[in-house]
This record gives structure tokens, C-alpha cells and sequence, in this order.
């Protein structure tokens, strides 16, 4: 049997909290976070093929990379690489030297290589093609574009039937980008380092009903993480600490008090470089949302209802209100990447 084509469904994710502690030397910042998947999904397909390729379809397909910096395409070069190193087994790397016109080929005439086979029967690691139906929008502060890396490297260890574990592909997803391990784990998980650290938290088996409310416009995630050190230059800023109340309101499953405990180091730049979105968030809390805040580095804004009934009451009148592009309402914890559909020959 040999896999010619996977599909995996991955989640949005949203930040419960997230401190960020002082800029590091690298570029990045420490952070405390925790991570929350929500029912808003990106569906990813990987086909065998001659070369690797991306297609990108649905919400702010345009804005998204098809080359070499698609993260799915760069997820897919990092399992490749990292297989390779463990087994001794047919690699075709052919298209790792980033040819674009390779990449780009759009490979659809191409016959893909049915063989040979890898030792015990796994398939050869050639190319894929790759395509991405986006519901979650792009630079909206989601998680979007790691979401989709995370969604590749679940579905080419399937594809390959290379057989990493789960903490083996969170390892690579950890070179790929700070959140991508988070998508393929899903769930609510404390995040450290970069927020690549991940483990899972003691939480009690609620299920949360949210609200996000698109903005008209996007944010760039480096900028917004410059503009918080620019607001912070002349102050000291201390290693950043989990939040008590807030894991003590996830074990008791108490919407009240997580609303109330919700934080955002980055809400206080996002809104400074987009300041339509404070209307959004008053507009929230005035539609009796529990609480609110911007998602991860804006613009998105998620705000936290009492039931599912509420969210849909808060998403319409946020819809009336016009303080947003749209809205849409989403349920969590929901689990990280998961293989949907498959086709074998
Ligand atoms: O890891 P990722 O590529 O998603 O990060 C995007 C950018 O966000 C980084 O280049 C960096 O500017 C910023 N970042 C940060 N500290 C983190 C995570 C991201 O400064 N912990």
C-alpha cells in the first residue's frame, strides 16, 4: 500500500495569556503563554509529486507566500531533513536547494514516483505539492501560517509513513516557527522559550465559547513585538511569570474568572499601531462578553462569552456595530493537527 495523498485539519490558536519578557540576542523575546486551540480551521493537503510546490486557496489566499518562505513548504524541508538523518533512507532532495522555478513549477503534469521503496516498506521521500484551503486569515495574530506548517508535517509523516511521534514532530516544528509545535499538540499548553517549550495544562473538561472579531488589515508580528520594546525602552522588564489566576480559573473551569484573568503584553503595541481596535474591544465588553482582548499580535480580537447562545449574540451585534471586517465564533480546547482524509494505491 502506498499513500499517494493526505489531508490534515488544523486549528487557530489563540494566547490566554502571553507575557513577553525582555528582547533576547537572538531577535526573539522569552515568553510565559498559554495557548488555547479554537474550532477554526485551515485544511492542508500534500500530494506525492515530482517537485515540491504550494497552491494557497480561500481567506487572504493572495497573502500568503507560494515560494521558498511558505512556512508549510519550509516544514516540509525540516522533516525531510530530519529523517534523513535518522534512517538511512532514499531522500530526494533535489528541490532543498530552493530553484524556484523547481518550487514553483506547479507540478501537476508531472507523474508522481510511486517507488522504490524505503526499507520496511516505507515509501521514497520525494516531492510534494502541497495545498492549503485557509479559513484562519492571515497576519491576524492566529497562528495561521504555523498552523499550516504544523498541518504539512503531520501530513508528509503519514505521507512518508515515516512514523515520528508526536514529540518528534514538535521537536521540528520548533525549527520551523515559535508556534508550530502548539498546532500540531492543540489542546491548552503552557508555552516557554519562544513558546516553542510546550506542556500541556492541568485544566478541567470545560469547553469555552468565543467570539473573534476580524479587523480590516493586518499586523506584522515582528513589528508589533518592536513597537512593545519601543514602549518599554526607558523601564526595566522582568522575566515573565505565569499567570496563578489564570490556570487556577482553567482547573476550575470558571469562564468567569478566565475571562477576567485574560492578558496580553503585545494588546498594548497592537493597539497603539491599530487604534480601531479599542472601539472593538469596548464594543465587546459593552455586548457582554466576559472579557476581551487582542489575539496574540492583533489585529484579531477574541473575546470570551457564557455560552454558546451569548457568543452568537455577541458576534451579531459586533457584526451591527461595525467595528469589524467580520466575526466568527469558535469553540475550545479542540486537539492539534489531525489527519482527515487520505487516498491510497
Ligand atoms: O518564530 P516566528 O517566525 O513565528 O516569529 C516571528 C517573529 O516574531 C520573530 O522574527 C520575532 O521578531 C518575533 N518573536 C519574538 N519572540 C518570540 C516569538 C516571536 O520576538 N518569542
Amino acid at each position: 500500500m502506498i499513500v499517494t495523498s493526505v489531508t490534515v485539519r488544523v486549528p487557530a490558536k489563540i494566547n490566554l495569556q502571553l507575557a513577553v519578557g525582555p528582547l533576547r540576542a537572538d531577535g526573539y523575546h522569552d515568553l510565559v503563554t498559554v495557548f488555547h486551540a479554537v474550532s477554526l480551521y485551515d485544511e492542508v493537503t500534500v500530494a506525492a509529486a515530482a517537485a515540491d510546490s504550494v497552491t494557497v486557496v480561500g481567506e487572504g489566499a493572495d497573502q500568503v507566500p507560494s515560494d521558498g518562505d511558505n512556512l508549510a513548504l519550509r516544514a516540509v524541508h525540516e522533516l525531510r531533513a530530519a529523517i534523513a538523518e535518522r534512517d538511512d533512507v532514499l531522500v530526494d532532495d533535489d528541490d532543498d536547494d530552493d530553484d524556484e522555478d523547481e518550487d514553483a513549477a506547479g507540478d501537476e503534469d508531472e507523474e508522481a514516483p510511486a517507488g522504490p521503496l524505503r526499507e520496511g516498506g516505507a515509501p521514497y521521500i520525494g516531492g510534494v505539492a502541497v495545498t492549503i484551503s485557509k479559513r484562519i486569515p492571515v497576519a491576524g495574530g492566529l497562528a495561521g501560517g504555523s498552523a499550516d506548517a504544523a498541518a504539512a508535517l503531520v501530513a508528509c509523516n503519514e505521507l512518508w509513513q515515516a512514523g515520528l511521534s508526536q514529540q518528534e514532530l514538535c521537536d521540528v516544528a520548533a525549527a520551523v516557527g515559535s508556534d508550530v509545535a502548539f498546532a500540531v499538540l492543540g489542546g491548552t499548553a503552557v508555552g516557554r522559550g519562544r513558546g516553542e517549550r510546550l506542556s500541556p495544562a492541568l485544566v478541567a473538561p470545560a469547553v469555552y465559547h468565543w467570539v473573534l472579531a476580524f479587523a480590516d488589515g493586518y499586523l506584522s508580528t515582528p513589528a508589533v513585538y518592536g513597537t512593545l520594546d519601543k514602549l518599554r525602552a526607558n523601564r526595566a522588564v522582568g522575566t515573565p511569570e505565569l499567570s496563578a489566576e489564570l490556570m487556577s480559573a482553567l482547573r476550575a473551569g470558571d469562564a468567569e474568572r478566565l475571562g477576567a484573568a485574560l492578558s496580553n503584553d503585545l494588546q498594548a503595541p497592537a493597539v497603539s499601531m491599530f487604534p480601531a481596535l479599542r472601539k472593538t474591544l469596548s464594543a465587546g465588553i459593552e455586548f457582554g462578553a466576559l472579557g476581551g482582548l487582542v489575539s496574540g499580535s492583533g489585529p484579531t480580537c477574541l473575546f470570551l462569552a457564557s455560552s454558546a447562545a451569548r457568543a452568537s449574540d455577541i458576534a451579531v451585534a459586533l457584526s451591527g456595530a461595525g467595528v469589524c471586517r467580520a466575526v466568527a465564533t469558535a469553540a475550545g480546547p479542540v486537539p492539534g493537527a489531525l489527519v482527515v482524509r487520505g487516498s491510497v494505491v
